[in-house]
């Protein structure tokens, strides 16, 4: 058999990972890779945005399953090009992958079948925008609706930074994702990525994460795009997962199969446990990062058999992995200065044999230079503990995360010990 990953950060190495621990005699490439995946895939150097070489390169090879590890190929259309050469591939067509390429699509849709969201409303008009602002009580939450790397969403304190930050969206400040605003109601409460697999009908939630997306320790400074993850996250049980699965990733399943847009793949539903019950902050049509590198570590059961059945159109029957056993925490070493600019190409020193089962350093921005791994980029590696304990599982990760070496290295020491909260 064999199966092709496409991504090259650390979410797709923790996809590579997984896959080759569950087919330990396929073939197994990744595009572009790195030099971490390049101990459980073939590199093949074509680009995630190249998608037409992308399917002449599984059409060639006779991959039986490709697996999309980021989203803008999904919404760039990999899955409709895949499908019209019947090349098996696992991800949402270009239409349902709106979920995530659309802010006000996904809002919308929610309103229409009854999700818990926050309230809203979305503008292509500045002045309507900024009429709207005044039902609304600050904090308040202006987003660009389309894909933005992260950087599409401005929390304001005031009504004020509000109407600037819609006049900068809309005059143009993310380009093309700038062209609808959505302004909406902060939500107050601990968030939750919960994440599914899905064939269109059924639904099968994996572990559900906590990440921690501001860059300071203690939740504070710039949004990024996660510093650390965990899961399970302690007193979060299986009927919340349930609930969610039953009110939210359903309901949402229904209305695009029914609008002739069924959506395959993982369904990544992100969330605020307010006082008033879960309300959806966004969907991502992909596994999180570094959430996955947390989360397939933990995932029991065989990934393979359920992403090819969903891939040939057969559907998931009744697939359900045995429940996670142990706890798994990733601190995310960065270069000094993301997310801002930041150097690339300073080497990097791993202490041999710190990598074992309960250790995994993840490859995201890396590469090879001069014989040497290097830095090369903003996120350098996601080092995951595994744990019979949460606390255990922290130790693990923290110990390698300091011994691991780079100018700069920047990383929160607090992962899984402050309970995030958007309040
Ligand atoms: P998003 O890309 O929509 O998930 O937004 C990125 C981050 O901004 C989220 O993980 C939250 O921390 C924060 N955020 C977005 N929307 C809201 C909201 N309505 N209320 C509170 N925090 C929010
Ligand atoms: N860690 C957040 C995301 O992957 O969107």
């Amino acid at each position: 058999m064999k199966l092709l990953v496409v991504g090259g950060g650390g979410r797709e190495h923790a996809i590579a990972d997984k896959l080759r621990r569950d087919l330990p005699n396929g073939t197994i490439f990744a595009a572009p890779g790195n030099p971490g995946t390049e101990a459980v895939a073939a590199s093949v150097p074509v680009d995630t945005q190249n998608l037409e070489s992308l399917a002449t390169f599984a059409a060639d090879e006779r991959v039986d399953l490709t697996v999309i590890g980021p989203e803008v190929p999904l919404a760039d259309g990999i899955v409709d090009l895949f499908d019209d050469r019947d090349l098996p591939i696992f991800g949402p067509i270009r239409a349902a992958a709106q979920l995530e390429s659309s802010k006000a699509f996904a809002k919308e849709l929610m309103r229409d079948v009854g999700v818990p969201t926050a309230d809203f409303d979305v503008f292509t008009d500045p002045e309507l925008a900024v009429g709207y602002l005044q039902e609304l009580e600050p904090p308040v939450v202006v987003k660009a609706s389309g894909l933005a790397a992260g950087k599409g969403v401005i929390i304001c304190e005031s009504l004020e930074e509000a109407r600037r930050a819609i006049e900068e969206i809309l005059g143009g400040r993310f380009g093309e994702a700038g062209r609808d605003v959505v302004v909406e109601e902060f939500l107050r409460g601990d968030e939750l990525s919960v994440f599914f697999i899905t064939d269109g009908e059924r639904a099968v939630p994996l572990v559900a994460a906590r990440d921690h997306k501001r860059l300071q320790e203690g939740d504070r400074g710039p949004n990024t795009g996660g510093m650390g993850a965990f899961a399970p996250v302690p007193g979060i049980g299986s009927e919340l997962v349930e609930t969610v699965r039953r009110t939210v990733a359903i309901p949402v399943l229904e209305e695009l199969a029914a609008r002739g847009i069924p959506y395959r793949g993982f369904l990544y539903v992100g969330l605020v446990l307010t006082p008033d019950g879960p309300k959806v902050l966004e969907f991502n049509c992909r596994l999180g990062d570094p959430e996955a590198q947390v989360v397939l570590p933990l995932t029991r059961g065989n990934l393979v058999e359920p992403m090819t059945a969903i891939a040939r159109g057969e559907g998931l029957s009744d697939w359900q992995p045995p429940s996670p056993a142990g706890f798994a925490l990733v601190t995310v070493l960065a270069s000094g200065g993301y997310p801002e600019a930041y150097p690339r190409g300073l080497p990097i020193t791993v202490p041999e044999g710190i990598e074992s089962e309960r250790l995994r350093v993840y490859h995201a921005g890396t590469a090879i230079r001069d014989g040497q791994l290097a830095t090369a980029g903003g996120r350098v590696l996601g080092v995951t503990g595994i744990g019979d304990s949460l606390a255990e599982a922290g130790e693990r990760s923290r110990a390698a995360a300091g011994a691991i070496d780079f100018e700069n290295k920047h990383w929160r020491r607090d992962i899984g010990t402050v309970t995030h909260s958007s309040s």
